[in-house]
């Protein structure tokens, strides 16, 4: 009972980590897209994967969480860990006026998560499951607001769970990453400490296999510092930061 569930398997930090954990392990990568999942597919397998299964995912189907999760464990024999990978930084600008884009952010970034950590906290005995909050959440933006609110709701959802799963088998990581140069920021300028895939899939991993119980993790860890002098800035100067 050692297989691995990736969700959003096209992601780039899911995808390093992912390859990371794979050795001698079943994987099952779920995708709403599950015919560009020939490449990723390959390198889990040349990494040491044992089996590597594709599904189709659509997470604002939130009435098919249950069954995605139940197919992963019969597929592999048991799911150990899973890497909930999918999300979208979305639009801001339209979300301003387009409420159906803002809803859109809203589903993908917080309801889908939440309904699918529902899911697997009830359904996995035992292992690790990976969720990605970010420091967008950590105090709100004017420029991202929208995806900011999303995963502040989700970081208050993780830690209220986490605490929820102390003393069981099974335990949440809680990864906060600053700017992650790769797909979902490509174009923009990047951030102070940034990080890139490699570098958040690096400290997930020594988290999984040093690390014991549920905990969060700031990405890179000196962003932790950044963050509470975040918290002290007058609203009249916050108000302007960039995304
Ligand atoms: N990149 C950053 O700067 C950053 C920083 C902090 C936190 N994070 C968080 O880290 C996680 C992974 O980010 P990443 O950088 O690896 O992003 P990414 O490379 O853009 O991957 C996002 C994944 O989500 C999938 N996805 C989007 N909407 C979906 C839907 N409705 N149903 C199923 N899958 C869907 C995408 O599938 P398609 O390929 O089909 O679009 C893609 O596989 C996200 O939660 C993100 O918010 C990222």
């Amino acid at each position: 009972m050692n297989g691995i569930l990736l969700l959003g398997a096209t992601s780039d930090i899911g995808g390093e980590l992912t390859r990371r954990l794979c050795p001698g392990r079943p994987v099952v990568l779920a995708a709403r897209r599950p015919d560009s999942l020939t490449d990723i597919a390959a390198q889990l397998r040349s990494a040491g994967a044992t089996q590597v299964h594709t599904l189709a995912f659509e997470a604002t189907d939130l009435t098919s969480h249950r069954e995605v999760v139940t197919r992963a464990q019969e597929l592999t024999g048991g799911v150990a860990t899973t890497i909930l990978a999918y999300g979208i930084l979305g639009d801001q600008q339209r979300a301003e006026t387009d409420e159906t884009h803002a809803a859109e952010i809203a589903t993908i970034d917080y309801t889908a998560q939440i309904s699918m950590l529902t899911v697997l906290a009830d359904s996995m005995p035992h292992g690790e499951i990976i969720a990605f909050s970010s420091i967008a959440g950590w105090r709100a933006r004017r420029a991202n607001y929208v995806y900011g609110s999303t995963k502040a709701g989700l970081d208050a959802f993780c830690q209220g769970l986490a605490d929820r799963l102390h003393g069981s088998r099974l335990r949440l990581i809680t990864a906060r990453p600053g700017f992650v140069i790769g797909s979902m920021t490509q174009g923009m300028t990047p951030a102070p400490m940034s990080v890139t895939p490699d570098q958040v899939a690096d400290a997930v991993a020594t988290e999984i296999h040093t690390g014991k119980g549920s905990t969060t993790l700031w990405i890179p860890r000196r962003l932790q510092l950044l963050a509470w002098v975040m918290k002290l800035v007058p609203r009249p100067i916050w108000r302007h930061m960039p995304r």
